[in-house]
């Protein structure tokens, strides 16, 4: 024992420090956790000075600088801890220098090519409340009124999605017994939770067998009879259910993935005969998987359609809406998401069409009950009888972002999300139509929501984009165009939009992707990314 410790590396001969650092040491520290009034003191100025940090930051509408990243990298590569601690100060001027100043502006107006975007101000004091009470929402012992505060909060998104009677959220908001839904970091976990929460109920408890929690899928496949599980969606599914399944001991091969129609939606014909497929072969289905905003087009699947066969098939049917799920604050647009109500459950995200900050999704369950299933218990913490809300969740510590969410549900309310929700889908619109009318471009996908997928087309081409004769060398070359494009008008960093890789008639096809979800953003910054667009393309080879 003695002897490994000996083979330990020396970080530093601690002879070296004299009486006189050692007490700067412990000073120091102790002011770093002090609440006296030198500490108060040095914390205002502190404050100020990420004031000013945050106004040049904000008030500078470009998206980036044009730094490179390697040469961002080379600054980061020394591995060794500071040794000589230093003062605030000084490291948040180093910070604003080096780090902040390249970051990318998500709240550009002009930056349109994520799902990212500007924040409502009184989320920056609402942070520094959230660290300087640092809860932990794993258990009521470290969080007592926020995880009161975080079932009530999701019992409002439940009743946004479900629409139960009042009886029922009396009944099952605050009970011990029910989970109207789990508070994660985001999208991805959310929808790991729910493919959990469906392989644990679907493969559950029988007779002698004690259910797949226990004894794992393999017994489980035996004891049920079945020679393999998969989960079915669309192709355009998000790879966090390559995660899940990865992680459900299925594999990746056992996530079917369906074709589309025209409009992106799941190939319902399909869906039914893969279904039945797997019926002969004898695979148990965990979930069929409905896409509410798919991830690089925001399409939406037919829900209904896709609800009602889950249901004759006795399987979970789980709603992906991480992007799309506020759309429902829509009187105009929520028909689009018709069916989601009878999903099993439901993702959505809070710091995407919330507009919360980075780090925070939700799954929402139809049953109050499912949880039960994923539930793990300790002596210390999250006992089998309390109300602790790390008991059924994948994380464990987890922040009081419901802080955030409760804010945004109050302060915003229903009519200003339906408000958010609608003019992203107008002005993506006047996207749209001004697509359209350039004869630079090319619209490749109708927008559905508030996502767009277009092409830039060199001049050489135009006519032939124009006539549908394009051949697939001619598509080669113009996808390597875009992708020049947008690298080049990415490392500009005056605007920005994302970009994708789709599917036409057999042809991998580059798209330029926006995403107009900034409520800052305005038809004028609209016309100012396609105009930087063609300015750029101007300047790339002979082609254009
Ligand atoms: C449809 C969809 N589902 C899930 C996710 C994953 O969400 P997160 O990145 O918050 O984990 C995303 C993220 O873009 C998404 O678009």
């Amino acid at each position: 024992m003695n002897e490994r410790i000996t083979q330990l590396p020396k970080l530093r001969d601690e002879s070296l420090l004299s009486d006189a650092s050692i007490d700067r040491i412990k000073n120091h520290i102790f002011e770093l956790f002090s609440t006296s009034d030198n500490t108060k003191f040095a914390e205002k100025e502190i404050e100020e000075l990420v004031s000013s940090i945050i106004e040049d930051f904000l008030h500078d509408t470009s998206v980036s600088t044009n730094l490179e990243l390697n040469t961002i990298a080379q600054q980061f590569t020394n591995s060794a801890i500071p040794t000589v601690s230093s003062d605030v100060g000084s490291y948040i001027d180093n910070l604003a220098d080096n780090v902040i100043i390249h970051s990318i502006r998500t709240s550009s107006p002009r930056y349109i090519g994520h799902m990212t975007s500007a924040l409502p101000y009184f989320f920056r004091p609402l942070s520094r409340l959230m660290t300087a009470i640092n809860q932990n929402l794993v258990k009521m012992e470290t969080s007592k009124t926020l995880g009161i505060y975080e079932r009530h909060a999701l019992a409002m998104i439940h009743k946004l999605i479900y629409n139960f009677s009042n009886d029922f959220y009396q009944i099952n908001t605050q009970n011990n017994e029910s989970t109207l839904g789990i508070i994660a970091t985001g999208g991805t976990l959310a929808n790991i939770t729910a493919l959990w929460c469906a392989r644990n109920y679907s493969l559950g408890q029988k007779e002698a067998f004690t259910g797949i929690e226990k004894e794992g899928l393999p017994v489980a496949l035996n004891f049920y009879g079945y020679k393999g599980a998969v989960i079915i969606g669309s192709k355009l599914m998000h790879y966090s259910f390559e995660k899940a399944t990865g992680l459900l001991g299925i594999g990746e091969r056992s996530l079917i993935k369906l074709p589309v129609d025209c409009n992106s939606r799941i190939d319902l014909l399909a869906l039914q005969r893969t279904i039945s497929e797997c019926r002969a072969l004898n695979l148990h289905i965990i979930a069929i998987v409905g896409i509410a905003g798919a991830t690089d087009r925001g399409a939406i699947d037919p829900l209904l359609d896709m609800a009602e066969i889950a249901k004759e098939a006795n399987v979970h049917f789980h709603v992906d809406a991480a992007w799309g799920g506020p759309v429902l604050f829509s009187e105009k647009h929520r028909h689009k998401l018709a069916g989601i109500e009878m999903a099993d459950s439901v993702t959505i995200d809070g710091h995407k069409q919330l507009y919360l900050p980075m780090g925070i999704g939700m799954l929402l369950l139809r049953n109050p009950q499912m949880a039960k299933v994923i539930e793990k218990n300790a002596t210390y913490t999250v006992r089998k009888d309390s109300i602790d809300l790390g008991k059924r969740s994948l994380e464990g510590s987890r922040p009081g972002m419901v802080l955030f969410l409760q804010a945004a549900l109050n302060i915003i309310g229903h009519k200003g999300y339906e408000f958010l929700i609608d003019e992203g889908i107008r002005k993506t619109q006047y996207m749209a139509i001004c697509l359209r009318h350039k004869p630079e471009f090319e619209l490749l996908v109708e927008p559905e929501i508030n996502i767009l997928l277009y092409r830039y087309i060199p001049k050489l081409w135009r006519q032939k984009a124009a006539t549908g004769t394009l051949t697939k060398s001619d598509n080669q070359l113009i996808n390597q165009f875009n992708e020049r494009l947008q690298n080049l008008q990415s490392q500009a960093g005056h605007t920005f939009v994302s970009r994708t890789t789709l599917e036409i008639a057999g042809m991998p096809i580059v798209a330029l992707r926006a995403v107009i979800a900034n409520p800052l953003t305005t038809e004028g910054d609209i016309d100012s990314v396609l105009e930087d667009q063609i300015k750029t393309a101007a300047k790339i080879a002979v082609l254009s």
